[in-house]
C-alpha cells in the first residue's frame, strides 16, 4: 500500500469530509491521528480505521484554542501527512456578522492551521519529506452571498499554501489545497449543498469520498511534483 509506514494527522475527522479523508488514508497503508473535539465520534473514526486495518487513535482537540492546537502538535509527535481539514462555516450577510463569529472563524480556519503547520512542517522539514493539504472552497472564486468571512478566511489558506510550499520546498516538503465544491456532509445538509450542485458543470453535489480521493492523491508519492496548487474539485463549478 502506497501510505505504508507514513503518519497521517487529519483534523476534523471527526465527521463528513475530513472522516472520509482519514479513512482513505488508512486504507491505503497510512497510520492516522483523528483529531476533533467529540470524543464519541472521534471513537467511531478510529474504530471503522480499524475495522480497515489501519491503526488509528483519537487526541481531541479544539481549534479555536491555541493551547489546545500547540497540545495537539505535541501529542501527534512525527507526522508524515497533515490535513488542514477542520472548519466552520456560518452563513451570515456582512451586516449582521458578530464579532465573535468573525473571530472563531478566523481562529478555526486559519489561526489553527496556521499555528499547527508551524509547529509540524519545519519537523517534515528536518526529515527531508511530508505533505501538507488545506481545505479550501469554492466560494474563494466565486461570490455567494452571507459568505463573506468564511470565504476570507479559505482565502487566506489559499494565500497560506502559496507560501509554505515556497518556504519548505527545497527541504521536501509539498503544500497544496484541495478546494470542494458543494459535498453532502453532517455540516452541510442536502438543503444547502443540493440546489448549488445543481449549479455545477457536472449538475449534482459531491460524496465526501470524491474530496478525499483528491487529498490522498496530493498526500501521496504519485503527486511528488506538485506544490503550492489549489486543486478544485468542485464538479466544474469554478469553471462554470
Ligand atoms: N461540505 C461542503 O460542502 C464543503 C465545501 C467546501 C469546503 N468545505 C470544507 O471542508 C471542511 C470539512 O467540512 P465538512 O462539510 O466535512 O464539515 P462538518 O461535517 O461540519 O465537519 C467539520 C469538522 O471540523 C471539526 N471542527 C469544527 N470546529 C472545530 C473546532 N473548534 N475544533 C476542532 N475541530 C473542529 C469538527 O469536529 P468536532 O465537532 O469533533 O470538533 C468536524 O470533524 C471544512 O474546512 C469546510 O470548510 C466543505
Amino acid at each position: 500500500m502506497e501510505l505504508t509506514g507514513r503518519t497521517a494527522l487529519v483534523t476534523g475527522a471527526t465527521s463528513g469530509i475530513g472522516r472520509e479523508i482519514a479513512l482513505q488514508l488508512g486504507r491505503a497503508g497510512a497510520e492516522v491521528i483523528v483529531a476533533g473535539r467529540d470524543a464519541e465520534r472521534g471513537a467511531r473514526t478510529v474504530a471503522a480505521l480499524e475495522e480497515a486495518g489501519a491503526k488509528a487513535r483519537f487526541v481531541a482537540a479544539d481549534m479555536a484554542d491555541l493551547d489546545s492546537v500547540g497540545r495537539l502538535a505535541e501529542e501527534a509527535g512525527d507526522v508524515d501527512i497533515l490535513v488542514n481539514n477542520a472548519g466552520i462555516f456560518p452563513f451570515t450577510p456582512t451586516h449582521e456578522q458578530t464579532v465573535p463569529v468573525y473571530d472563531e472563524t478566523f481562529q478555526v480556519n486559519v489561526r489553527a492551521a496556521f499555528f499547527l503547520t508551524a509547529a509540524i512542517a519545519p519537523r517534515m522539514a528536518a526529515r527531508g519529506a511530508g505533505s501538507v493539504v488545506n481545505i479550501s472552497t469554492i466560494a474563494t472564486e466565486i461570490g455567494m452571498p452571507g459568505l463573506a468571512v468564511y470565504s476570507a478566511t479559505k482565502a487566506a489558506v489559499e494565500s497560506l499554501t502559496r507560501t509554505w510550499a515556497a518556504e519548505y520546498g527545497t527541504s521536501g516538503v509539498r503544500v497544496n489545497t484541495v478546494s470542494p465544491g458543494p459535498t453532502l456532509t453532517e455540516g452541510a445538509p442536502i438543503e444547502m449543498v443540493g440546489p448549488i450542485g445543481k449549479t455545477t458543470l457536472l449538475g449534482r453535489h459531491a460524496s465526501p469520498g470524491e474530496i478525499a480521493a483528491a487529498v490522498v492523491f496530493l498526500a501521496s508519492d504519485r503527486a511528488s511534483y506538485i506544490t503550492g496548487a489549489t486543486l478544485p474539485v468542485d464538479g466544474g463549478r469554478t469553471a462554470a
